[in-house]
């Protein structure tokens, strides 16, 4: 598993710039008060129509996306985003293989490069700490779509904007999450944004070789959350307001032998579901391999697809925020 370095959390003071949201890098960026404002754009997106004043919002931007590692719903949606609010897109997928990233250039000058391009930079990229430094020396806002086994903080934000919309509240609720929690950056990301609610629970459920790491377990002893980790999904699917399951990554995987004994051990199917509460939903960032069987698809707590919807809702949303004009909401 990845050793992880420290995790920070600024709050908001350091990420809003001239009524802008000035880069999303890190879900520890994010206080209360920003996600308010992240949500009720996000709700406002869900209603906007072709052809509409709302709809042509980013009408002259353009947004670059630049992939060095496969994507489907988050380089798809932020594309949508950018186009339905009118904005153009400069799209680089493979961006290790087919931009100059082959030929041996920086990162750093990748950067310095599209920026005067693009008015923002949508980066995937395989390192961790990688949108921190794209970040560093950019001077348009860098979107993080993931960082290696880091963070992935537009998908934190949707998460909690699914959370929110599914289940009413954020305060109180109960979180199990499942799967390959050592690599998975979502559930790092949201466990950092799910430590501002009162009275959260999370419950760790992973195989021995991917347990959550230290550096989120005592970001959230730090500030109050209660965490267990447990060996029994039937329990903690009993007890959960959230099931959030996540894939085992392969591809992070040196040793296929440690793969092979990760994979397979926590499925959700037909029968959990009849343990899980009634007014209960399960969540994934997708793409899943076989960790929840396709017949749960059909259940009304699968809300999986919702989820993946509101991303385009969320990045909507944050499009709007670090590029179209001062938002009332945010500070100067
Ligand atoms: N959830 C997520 O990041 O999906 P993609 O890898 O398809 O972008």
């Amino acid at each position: 598993a990845p050793s992880g370095s420290a995790l920070t959390n600024n709050g908001a003071t350091v990420n809003w710039h001239s009524q802008k949201l000035k880069h999303v890098v890190d879900s520890g960026d994010f206080n209360r008060a920003a996600v308010d404002v992240v949500f009720k754009e996000a709700l406002k997106m869900e209603k906007v129509k072709p052809n509409t004043k709302e709809s042509k919002v980013l009408s002259g931007y353009i947004m670059s996306t630049l992939f060095y590692e496969p994507s489907t719903r988050t380089r798809l949606s932020f594309e949508s985003a950018m186009s339905r609010l009118g904005g153009t897109v400069l799209s680089t997928e493979s961006a290790g293989e087919y931009s100059s990233a082959a030929k041996g250039e920086t990162l750093e000058d990748t950067v310095r490069t599209v920026e005067a391009y693009a008015d923002c930079i949508v980066i995937r990229h395989f390192q961790e700490g990688s949108a921190k430094r794209a970040a560093a020396v950019a001077s348009v806002p860098i979107l993080n779509a993931g960082d290696g086994p880091g963070q992935h903080p537009t998908q934190a934000l949707l998460d909690l904007y699914t959370i929110q919309r599914e289940i009413g509240r954020l305060e109180g609720i109960k979180v199990g999450m499942v799967g390959d929690l050592a690599n998975g950056r979502t559930v790092r990301s949201l466990c950092m944004l799910l430590s501002m609610y009162n009275d959260v629970q999370v419950y760790f459920v992973a195989p021995e070789v991917v347990k959550m790491r230290d550096d989120v377990k005592a970001y959230l002893t730090a500030r109050g959350i209660k965490w267990t980790e447990a060996s029994d999904l039937h329990e903690v699917a009993a007890d959960a307001d959230v099931l959030y399951q996540t894939r085992i990554q392969r591809e992070r995987f040196l040793d296929m032998n440690e793969y092979a004994a990760a994979r397979g051990k926590y499925i959700i199917d037909k029968d959990l579901m009849r343990i899980l509460k009634p007014t209960a939903v399960v969540m994934h960032p997708l793409p899943r391999v076989d960790e929840i069987t396709t017949d749960v698809d059909s259940d009304p707590r699968a809300a999986y697809f919702r989820q993946a919807r509101n991303g385009l809702y969320v990045r909507m949303a944050l499009l709007k925020l670090c590029l179209a004009d001062g938002h009332p909401d945010i500070p100067l």
